[in-house]
């Protein structure tokens, strides 16, 4: 039940994989048999990946959703016109690492100015918070969150519109690693750049995507001609990253996309994921009976399909997992609360801290749940009462500590 951590690999896409590993070897740029079969595999998974987006644009596979985001971000810099200012540019405040430190870093080398967005108790940036931003200090670049990792909250694109007429030179990158079967990728039609994340999507880790939009791909002769974006060198994929192409991968990732789109025999289908989502966190809900919980963000219909965040004051979440994990080997995330250093006071995320409207108890003691096609409604119903059963367990065990004063 940790499916935002990394899912299994689907058993169609583990298929894929193998038989590419096997049998496509060569190297993608040497106009051998081999070397086209290569290249005819990549050029079919960006088929793939473009008809996600009827817009058009340029997919770019890279080895990790990290790598993605940080491409996109030096992208946007190199791409923006040159003038003496620092370039300023707009983030959430619950961004996923991979952008909020590569940006912090950025700031720090004062090659950025940069402003954090807030978020509203729904766990996304409010229209209103980023417009009026924009209007106060014009972006070069926007970075948000779709599908949030730790929340399952789904951020509203629908004032990119809006933001490009009050900020025209703005590009806007959206990094949607947990969104691929979790939620509509509609809205991302008007992002400039996305970012893909296989082992979020039942592909194996070290691929991932970054899409650039036709709108962009004008802009891309712009870059300097040194072979790539963030590594610089052979000039594989159109100049944009360097480094001989993960074949095997990259044919993994274009069949989980299959697989999602139900192109796959036997695979279910978007629709039938979402369903399948919904009835494994029902049992979840079920399974938890009349214990006594909070629930946050994302677990109703306008939220990620798949995710619960959930706190169950006054247990710790590390705690919580823990125990699960010894006592019932079940798996869930303490999506919300991490140790300092490994030790010492649990501590609320980043996340959870600049979540409104929660308390300090339930910062703390704050789970994430996220199931996928690999789980029944039946691990539902399991994991439901495992978590029913140690936490009375735990609060039973805590507040005998705290009666007698230990
Ligand atoms: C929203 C989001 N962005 C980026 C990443 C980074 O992906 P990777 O672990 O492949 O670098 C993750 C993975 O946890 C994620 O959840």
């Amino acid at each position: 039940m940790d499916g935002n951590g990394t899912t299994p690999l689907h058993p169609a896409v583990e298929a894929a994989l193998i038989d590419a590993v096997r049998t496509c070897q060569a190297n993608p740029s040497t106009p051998t048999p081999g070397g086209r079969k290569a290249r005819r595999l990549i050029e079919e998974a960006e088929e793939k990946v473009k008809a996600l987006f009827p817009i058009g644009g340029t997919p770019v596979f890279t080895g990790s959703g990290t790598e993605s985001v940080s491409t996109a971000i030096h992208l946007a810099l190199l791409l923006r016109p040159k003038t003496s200012t620092v370039p300023h540019v707009l983030c959430s405040c619950v961004d996923h690492p991979a952008t909020y430190s590569t940006l912090r870093r950025l700031e720090s080398l004062g090659e950025i100015s940069l402003g954090v967005l807030p978020i509203g108790p729904g766990g996304t940036v409010p229209a209103a918070a980023l417009l009026a931003a924009a209007r106060a200090e014009p972006p070069a670049l926007v970075c948000l969150i779709h599908a949030h990792n730790e929340l399952g909250a789904v951020q509203d694109l629908g004032c990119l519109g809006e933001l490009r007429r009050k900020a025209p030179g703005a590009l806007v990158h959206v990094d949607a690693s947990q969104s691929v079967g979790k939620t509509s990728l509609a809205p991302l039609a008007s992002a400039d750049l996305v970012t893909l994340t296989g082992h979020k999507q039942g592909a194996p880790k070290g691929i991932s995507c970054l899409f650039i939009s036709a709108g962009l791909t004008p802009s891309l002769h712009r870059i300097p001609p040194h072979g790539g974006i963030l590594m610089c060198g052979g000039g594989q994929a159109g100049g944009l990253r360097s480094g001989t192409e993960n074949v095997p991968y990259i044919h993994a990732f274009a069949k989980s996309l299959d697989v999602i789109g139900g192109r796959e025999e036997g695979a279910m289908g978007f629709e039938a994921l979402q369903e399948h989502h919904r009835a494994v966190c029902g049992a979840i809900l079920s399974g938890l009976g009349d214990l006594k919980y909070g629930v946050n963000v994302g677990s109703d219909r306008a939220g990620a399909s798949n995710v619960l965040s959930l706190s169950f004051e006054p247990v710790p979440s590390k705690v919580l997992v823990a125990a699960l994990q010894e006592r019932h080997g079940v798996t869930i995330a303490a999506g919300s609360a991490c140790d300092a250093g490994g030790g010492g006071k649990p501590v609320a995320s980043r996340t959870m801290k600049n979540l409104p409207g929660v308390s300090e108890g339930a910062r703390l003691a704050t789970v994430r749940i996220s199931c996928g096609f690999w789980n029944t409604v039946e691990d539902g119903k399991r994991a439901g009462e495992a978590i029913r059963l140690e936490v009375r367990r735990l609060r039973e065990e805590m507040n005998i500590c705290r009666q007698a004063n230990v």
